[in-house]
């Protein structure tokens, strides 16, 4: 059971306020009766609800892709700075958030979502879920400095901090794959070799590539498919 204001909020975008409005103008109705109570009970799996006429079907959860801008933080909130939870324009919804944090200066895949318990498992420290990052490095990497990333390096943490896999793009590009979740973690372990990250993109996460067609600052919805990806991840 759900109020009808928020079931409102979470099927056709609107905020509260604009819910309450809406129902108070008798524009909504429930099983085929007007109701004009915003904290009116309905149940959301079976109550048949209407906007002006037209069905209104409730999704528990949303799940998005955004390819993350440099200067926009991953936050729902910020006094500062431009949040990602904002670049959802009409597609944002107030129990929306970042699954896990990128640097305000990290381009690249995060998922938003309002799925507390994929999150979760996503984000446990033991799950192992990998993420890959386009890492622009200041100068290249010895075969001595590469294995050393994937034997582990100190960070100042509890553990050396290990990268799954390293691979050379070019001179000063390398994609290299994490399963920990790190503070800075990155930045770190190349600080770690002597080296310094000119820019950082991540380019995949639990198993899921960022789709080309996304520039920064754009998102799409992901498919069922995907969603049961990220599931088995
Ligand atoms: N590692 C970093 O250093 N920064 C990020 O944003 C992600 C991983």
């Amino acid at each position: 059971m759900m109020r009808l204001d928020k079931f409102l909020c979470e099927t056709d975008k609107c905020t509260r306020s604009q819910a309450r409005d809406w129902i108070r103008q008798g524009r909504v109705t429930v099983e085929g009766e007007t109701v004009r109570s915003p904290e009116a009970r309905i149940c959301e799996d079976r109550d048949l609800v209407c906007l002006q006429g037209s069905p209104l079907i409730y999704r528990k959860y949303v799940y998005y892709m955004l390819n993350k801008p440099q200067g926009v933080v991953s936050a729902t909130a910020d006094n500062r700075d431009k949040t990602v939870v904002e670049l959802l324009g009409k597609d944002k919804r107030p129990d929306i958030f970042p699954a896990g944090r990128l640097d305000k200066d990290t381009e690249g895949f995060l998922l938003l979502t309002n799925d507390g318990p994929l999150a979760h498992r996503l984000l446990a420290p033991g799950r192992h879920v990998n993420k890959t990052y386009m890492v622009t490095i200041e100068h290249g990497l010895t075969r001595e400095e590469s294995d050393l990333l994937e034997a582990g390096v100190e960070i100042g943490e509890k553990k050396p901090a290990r990268a799954v896999g390293i691979q050379a793009i070019d001179e000063t590009h390398i994609l290299l794959t994490l399963q920990e979740g790190k503070f800075h973690q990155v930045k770190r372990m190349l600080q770690a070799v002597d080296n310094h990250v000119l820019a950082l993109k991540r380019i995949s996460f639990g198993g899921l590539l960022l789709d080309e067609r996304l520039r920064p600052g754009e998102y799409r919805e992901l498919t069922e498919a995907e969603v049961k990806i990220l599931y088995d991840a």
